[in-house]
């Protein structure tokens, strides 16, 4: 249907007869000529309809709407010297247009103009509704091809490193990761369900058990829980598997597959290794386990000095078992008014978002005089004071902002804190050099933690990390015992605050994975239940194996410098976990429900 396509024209070409295929991008008549931008996946085109070339085909163009198709057939030409336009790569010529074939008028109204001549921003829900048209647009167009891009080199990179591609079923049995799951219920075996995975974990640890070695997927992931701009019900997962490699060499291979991506996507060269900090440091120095370490603003731990001073907020706060931590806002004296922190402030409500009560602040003057709201400083002696300042690495003109209470929501309220604030200031440069990619492999999660709505530990990543051999020790007899305390085996990377990717080594060895299940509540009953082919495989020659899974949605979005992973996704979900689109999920049919023994009991909506 054509022999070029219209973004791949150049002055070369001059008096070819070609045949062009595309969509109508805008029509604009100029006295007696009409001038068409013809687009295709690969650029625009001007065509020219002149009347003396025909006057049917002249009155075909005259009729013309934006995003009809088009067959044209012309000669390429060169534009008069005025006429050039240095912003597209086509400028230089136009096409002469000989004949016009309408393809597909449009017949509708379109929603919006695709035009790649218009940046308005229109609305996410009608870009959703209208997706088809919204590909059309430049941006996701670009945004696609990135993303082919990226997984054309992460597939080239494994596959030298010896990794295979591997599906692994999409009807299957639950595989936590902390989330609800999407159930699919069973015709033919009645009153059964099979769950969508919410990662290929399970499977991809009998890859191993199966002697592949190196495994990996571009894996669809399905999670039902709250949504976020960067969390989709339905994603891809960049999946990795490895038997017989050791933490350093998953860590080392990853960095590697990482630093190609930007290398051949960004053309940046990442400085490796990247740098590592534990858990707990992290939790120390940054109140979260996803770090954003592109600025500063980190938490001091004021402990010592709070348990012995008068005000009660802060000695009562550690008596019970919980802290007292602060920030330093560089400057803030200046730049933040009280009103902003105490009730009603804007400061204070991102506060109160992660349940603090309140912010107490200081503000430091000329010649460290401070001044507090409350009873802080009143009841600060000089040297509570100066060590104070000291370990805050406070000045004059200085706003110290402190969260009290129990540990992790004082942890989460500055974390919260110091992102708004980081923002707000300014503290993150725009620009895309390798100085603003900060990479940050987390290291050394504990195994479980608390849930406190449940009473119970949960695992922190999943159930399957093995445990830090140290922590554990070899007497299986202890291993209840020890469990609770130890570190496992677990890494995350995180990308400027925001977690890429988690990984851990595996369990394979049956009693220690027993022992891991029973320490999150499940006996051993229940574990041989749902997990027992797991339990069953690793006693027949598990070898040592580990792995690491990426968000691939979460990466694009970063590379293609998105707010959010719809950007990078061809058919997101909304928040409400909707597509706007097909308009699923939807009622479906009684007699679909009857096969599958199905009685819906819905309450009448109000
Ligand atoms: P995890 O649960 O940390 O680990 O998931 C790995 C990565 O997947 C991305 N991710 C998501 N992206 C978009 N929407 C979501 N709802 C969503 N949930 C997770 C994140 C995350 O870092 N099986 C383990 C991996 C392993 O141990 O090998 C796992 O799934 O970027």
């Amino acid at each position: 249907m054509r022999s070029n396509s219209c973004g791949d024209l150049r002055k070369e070409h001059i008096s070819t007869a070609v045949t062009l295929c595309g969509w109508i991008d805008r029509c604009r008549d100029h006295g007696g000529v009409i001038f068409i931008d013809l687009r295709d996946s690969s650029g625009t085109i001007q065509i020219t309809v002149d009347p003396d070339q025909g006057k049917e085909m002249f009155s075909i163009a005259e009729s013309l709407r934006n995003e009809s198709v088009l067959q044209i057939k012309g000669v390429v030409r060169a534009r008069p010297l005025e006429a050039v336009n240095s912003k597209l790569k086509t400028g230089e010529i136009e096409v002469l247009a000989s004949e016009l074939n309408v393809l597909n008028p449009v017949r509708g109204n379109l929603p919006f103009t695709v035009s790649i001549h218009d940046e308005e921003s229109i609305r996410e829900e009608v870009r959703l509704k209208y997706r088809y048209l919204d590909l059309r647009r430049e941006r996701m167009s670009k945004n696609l091809r990135t993303r082919h891009k990226t997984i054309r080199t992460v597939r080239n990179f494994l596959e030298e490193e010896g990794f295979i591609e591997i599906e692994t079923p999409i009807l299957t049995k639950s595989t936590p990761e902390g989330a609800r799951d999407y159930l699919v219920p069973s015709r033919v075996c009645e009153g059964q369900w099979f769950a969508l995975p919410q990662s290929p974990q399970i499977f991809k640890q009998l890859l191993m058990v199966g002697g592949i070695e190196k495994y990996y997927q571009i894996a669809r992931c399905f999670r039902d829980e709250d949504l976020r701009a960067d969390r989709q019900p339905e994603f891809t997962q960049l999946d990795i598997e490895m038997s017989f490699m050791n933490q350093e060499q998953i860590l080392d291979l990853n960095e590697r597959l990482i630093a190609t991506i930007w290398k051949n996507i960004k053309g940046v060269e990442l400085p490796r290794p990247f740098p590592r900090i534990t858990w707990e440091q992290a939790m120390h120095r940054f109140g979260t386990d996803r770090p954003d370490t592109r600025y500063g603003m980190e938490l001091h731990d004021i402990n010592d000095i709070a348990r012995s001073i008068k005000f009660k907020v802060f000695s009562n706060a550690v008596l019970s078992g919980g802290s007292v931590k602060c920030i330093n806002v560089k400057g803030g004296n200046q730049s933040i008014s009280n009103v902003r922190i105490k009730p009603g402030g804007d400061i204070f409500s991102e506060a109160q978002k992660v349940g603090a009560g309140g912010l107490a602040f200081i503000r430091v003057r000329e010649s460290n005089e401070i001044d507090t709201i409350g009873a802080i400083k009143e009841n600060l002696n000089e040297d509570q004071k100066n060590e104070l300042l000291q370990r805050t690495d406070a000045e004059p003109g200085d706003l110290i902002l402190f969260g009290a209470g129990e540990t992790s929501t004082v942890n989460k309220t500055l974390d919260r804190i110091r992102q708004f604030l980081a923002k707000e200031l300014g503290l993150i440069s725009k620009e895309n050099n390798d100085k603003n990619w900060n990479f940050l492999w987390v290291v050394d999660f504990p195994m479980f933690e608390f849930n406190s709505d449940e009473n119970r530990l949960e695992a922190l990543h999943h159930p399957f990390c093995a445990p830090n051999e140290e922590d554990l020790g070899h007497n299986p007899e202890i291993w209840s015992k020890q469990l609770p305390k130890s570190r496992a085996q677990a890494y995350d990377l995180v990308l400027n605050g925001l977690e890429l990717g988690g990984g851990s080594l595996r369990i394979h060895n049956s009693d220690l994975q027993k022992a891991v299940l029973k320490t999150v509540g499940i006996s051993e009953n229940e574990a041989i239940k749902q997990f027992g082919f797991l339990i069953e495989a690793l006693d027949m020659g598990a070898p040592p194996h580990g792995g690491l899974a990426f968000g691939l949605d979460r990466i694009m979005m970063l590379l293609m410098g998105e707010e959010s992973i719809r950007e990078a996704i061809a058919f997101p979900k909304t928040q409400q976990a909707r597509c706007l689109m097909t308009q699923a999920p939807s009622e479906t049919s009684t007699l679909q429900l009857e096969e599958l023994s199905i009685k819906m009991d819905l309450k009448t909506p109000e």
